[in-house]
C-alpha cells in the first residue's frame, strides 16, 4: 500500500462509524479506534484481549488438535536458528510434531499449527474475534475475506527468521514473552520489489536478513494478554524470551490484497520476461489493468480445465 492510499482511505475511515457488535457475541479484544484509525497496515500497534487463560490454548489441548488435523496443516523445526536463514537449509529438531508439543519447553523448537479456522471450537473463536476488527478495518481494507488462524507454538529462546506473511494479522499472545523487530514494508532497502514479487507469486516467506537493518527496527514486546497487529507484507523476525511461549494469530485478506498479489504475481511474470514492470501502488490504473487481465485469463484458463 503507498502512503498517498493510506492518506486517502484514512480519511475515507474518519467519515465511517463503527457497527455495534451483536449483543450476544462474546468481546474477546480490546481496541482503541484513534489507533487502529493511524495504524492499521502502516505500522505495529497493540490491542489487548482476553483469551490467555482460554482452554483452546493448553498444551494437552494442542496435542488434540495437532492429532485431528489432516497431514500438512503443521510446519517445524529447530528453533535454535539465526535471524537470515536459508529456507532450503532449516534445521528439523528430530522429533514428531507431537513430541515437538509436548516437550516444547526443553527441545528448542518452532512449530505452527495451520489453519485452525477448520477446526469446531477455533473456527467459531476467531469468528468471534475478526467480527470484532472488521468494523474497524472495513474502512481501510473493505470486504474482508479468507479468515484463517495459525497457532504458534515455540521454546524459550527460539527465533523465528526475519520473513514477511501474506495477510493482515493479529498476534493474540497467550503464553510466554516475544519480542517483535518489524520494519516499514515500504522502505525498499529492506524489502526489495522483487523480494515482493518473488514472495506474493509463490515464493518462501523468508527474507535475507542483514545486520545494519536492525537499526531501522520498530522492536515491540508482546506478553500474555497483549495482541500485535503485523501489516501486511511487513518484514519482521521474533525472538523468543525465557519461557514457552503461545500465540494465536487471526488473519485476513480484503479486495486490496488480493489485488495486491494479483498484480506482484503478473509483475513477477513481467520481469522474468525481460521487462521492468512499474511497481504496485505506482499507478492506480495500470494496477486494475493488470488485476482484471489476470482474473480473466485466470477464468479462461479455468474454463479450458487449467489452472494459471
Ligand atoms: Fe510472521
Amino acid at each position: 500500500m503507498s502512503a498517498s492510499t493510506v492518506v486517502n482511505e484514512t480519511t475515507e475511515a474518519a467519515a465511517n462509524s463503527l457497527a455495534p457488535l451483536k449483543s450476544e457475541t462474546p468481546r474477546h479484544l480490546e481496541i482503541d479506534d484513534a489507533e487502529f484509525r493511524r495504524h492499521f497496515n502502516r505500522k505495529a500497534f497493540h490491542i489487548r484481549h482476553h483469551l490467555a487463560d482460554h482452554p483452546l490454548f493448553t498444551l494437552p489441548r494442542l496435542v488434540e488438535l495437532y492429532r485431528s488435523l489432516p497431514e500438512g496443516h503443521v510446519e517445524y523445526n529447530a528453533g535454535n536458528i539465526p535471524v537470515s536463514q536459508d529456507p532450503n537449509l532449516t534445521p528439523h529438531n528430530g522429533l514428531s510434531p507431537e513430541e515437538t508439543i509436548r516437550r516444547i519447553e526443553e527441545c528448542q523448537s518452532w512449530l505452527v499449527i495451520k489453519h485452525v479456522e477448520n477446526q469446531p471450537g477455533y473456527r467459531e473463536l476467531l469468528n468471534e474475534c475478526l467480527d470484532q476488527i472488521e468494523p474497524h478495518s472495513e474502512a481501510f481494507a473493505p470486504q474482508m475475506c479468507k479468515r484463517e488462524a495459525f497457532i504458534f507454538i515455540s521454546s524459550p529462546g527460539s527465533v523465528t527468521p526475519f520473513h514477511m506473511d501474506p495477510e493482515y494479522s493479529f498476534l493474540l499472545q497467550i503464553r510466554g514473552h516475544k519480542t517483535i523487530s518489524m520494519f516499514d514494508g515500504a522502505d525498499r532497502s529492506i524489502l526489495s520489489e522483487e523480494d515482493l514479487e518473488q514472495y506474493l507469486s509463490g515464493g518462501h516467506r523468508n527474507l535475507t536478513f542483514k545486520d545494519e537493518f536492525q537499526a531501522k527496527a520498530w522492536v515491540n514486546e508482546l506478553t500474555p494478554g497483549q495482541g500485535l497487529h503485523v501489516p501486511l507484507t511487513t518484514p519482521h523476525w521474533v525472538q523468543n524470551g525465557n519461557a514457552v511461549s503461545v500465540s494465536f494469530s487471526i488473519a485476513f485478506q480484503s479486495k486490496q490484497s488480493e489485488q495486491k498479489k494479483i498484480v506482484y504475481t503478473t509483475n513477477a511474470y513481467l520481469r522474468k520476461k525481460g521487462l521492468q514492470p512499474v511497481a504496485y501502488g505506482t499507478s492506480k490504473w495500470r494496477d486494475e489493468a493488470k488485476y482484471f487481465s489476470y482474473r480473466a485469463l485466470r477464468r479462461a484458463f479455468y474454463l479450458f480445465g487449467k489452472e494459471l
